[in-house]
């Protein structure tokens, strides 16, 4: 059977990685139709490799334009839809939390709706068959202290921030079509991601570009509060284990098993580039480290415990931190002109918006 599955968000970060990897293993006759609003995040430079293919439909759009959606389940009949569209920088949602409201609940709401009517005139066993998965994240469960268990699926939800609001807010929507409509939903909770094409607003590429550029590599606070971290490409081949083979309504936390402090991070991607490509005057990029005022609401730690998917499903990472960072500190000095790409006016502005006042 020709598969069809339609990804919203896939010109960003994950969801260009996971185009492109599901496009790897898929056969001739697949399709994926990639939606995609293309706001700062999204980059069609991410997709380029498939500008040929004929097995991606490329469309841009708003997950919450009903009557664009909806023109698309009915024209392409998906087997599934990987939801991965939102805004995803908690620093933004921050500065402005309107367009995480309206993306995000909204939005999500919308497609979900559209959902439900194509569902709804499927046969039966095309409804059995059909999956809705909904990529969210750890920030949902809140901040742990250092002392707690990593997050489960059952941990409460405590979001801080108007991003992780908003996402739980969604992940509460997705909940209820299945409890109330029958929709086949999955949501997938991960930490944080790391790898090719991420934009450099988040951590990890902010410090590569900065480094770089000979630039400070801004440290919030004192630099200790945890994340776990998770190759982008692990994350990609856990979600299409939970699409295969995940329990309907299911919620699966997806981790690297990698926890670590913001400050050791940025070590390590000073130490690599050491290596990597020196430094003219000889010193290491660490001199650049500079430590700014603390994010408003910092979350201190999140943890994922990422046993129930490798219990029930049979994943778990094959990279380390270690062979993830290498890959990921070699492709931006790889992709210079993608990464110079990106740092447009409006990237300039973000920069000056969120570091100037950073004391
Ligand atoms: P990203 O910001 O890099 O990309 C988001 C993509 O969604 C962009 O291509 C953007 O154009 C598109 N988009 C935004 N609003 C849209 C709309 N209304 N309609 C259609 N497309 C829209 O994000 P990412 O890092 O790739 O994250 C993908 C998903 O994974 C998000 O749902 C995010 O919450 C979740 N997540 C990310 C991480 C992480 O570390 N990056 C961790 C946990 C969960
Ligand atoms: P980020 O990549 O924005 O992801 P998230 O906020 O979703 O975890 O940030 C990762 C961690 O790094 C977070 O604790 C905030 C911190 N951070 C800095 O210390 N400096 C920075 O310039 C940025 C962008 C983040």
């Amino acid at each position: 059977m020709t598969q069809t599955i339609l990804v919203t968000g896939g010109a960003g970060f994950i969801g260009a990685n996971f185009v492109l990897t599901w496009l790897q293993q898929a056969d001739v006759d697949a399709k994926i139709i990639n939606l995609d609003k293309l706001t700062y995040a999204g980059n069609m430079e991410n997709l380029v490799a498939l500008k040929d293919d004929a097995r991606h439909v490329f469309v841009q759009g708003d997950i919450g334009d009903k009557n664009l959606v909806t023109e698309l389940l009915t024209k392409y009949q998906p087997t599934a839809i990987i939801n991965f569209a939102a805004e995803s920088h908690v620093d933004r949602s921050i500065h402005g939390p309107e367009d995480f409201i309206e993306t995000n609940i909204v939005g999500t709401f919308h497609l979900l709706e559209s959902v439900r009517s194509y569902w709804n005139l499927l046969t039966e066993i095309a409804q059995q068959q059909f999956r809705f998965l909904h990529v969210s994240t750890d920030e949902v469960y809140g901040s742990l202290a250092v002392e707690e268990p990593a997050f489960t699926e059952t941990h409460t939800y405590e979001p801080n921030s108007p991003y992780s609001a908003s996402k739980a807010s969604s992940d509460h929507l997705v909940r209820a079509y299945h409890h109330t409509y029958g929709i086949p939903v999955l949501t997938t909770n991960c930490s944080n991601n790391y790898g090719a094409y991420q934009f450099p607003e988040k951590l990890i590429p902010l410090v590569i570009a900065n480094a770089l550029a000979d630039k400070d590599l801004p440290i919030y606070g004192d630099g200790q509060q945890i994340r776990d971290w998770l190759y982008v490409v692990d994350h990609c081949t856990a979600i299409n284990q939970v699409l295969a083979a995940g329990t309907v309504g299911a919620t699966y936390n997806i981790g690297g098993w990698n926890e670590m402090a913001n400050i050791d991070i940025v070590h390590t991607i000073c130490d690599l580039l050491d290596t990597k490509r020196p430094r003219t005057d000889g010193k290491s990029y660490r001199e650049q480290i500079t430590y700014v005022t603390d994010r408003l609401g910092h979350d201190r730690r999140y943890a994922i415990d990422a046993s129930k998917i490798e219990r029930e499903l049979g994943w778990k990472p094959a990279e380390t931190f270690n062979t993830g960072i290498q890959k990921t500190v070699q492709w931006y000095l790889d992709n210079s002109a993608w990464v110079a790409n990106v740092q447009s006016g409006a990237y300039r502005e973000w920069l000056d918006k969120n570091y100037s006042a950073r004391t």
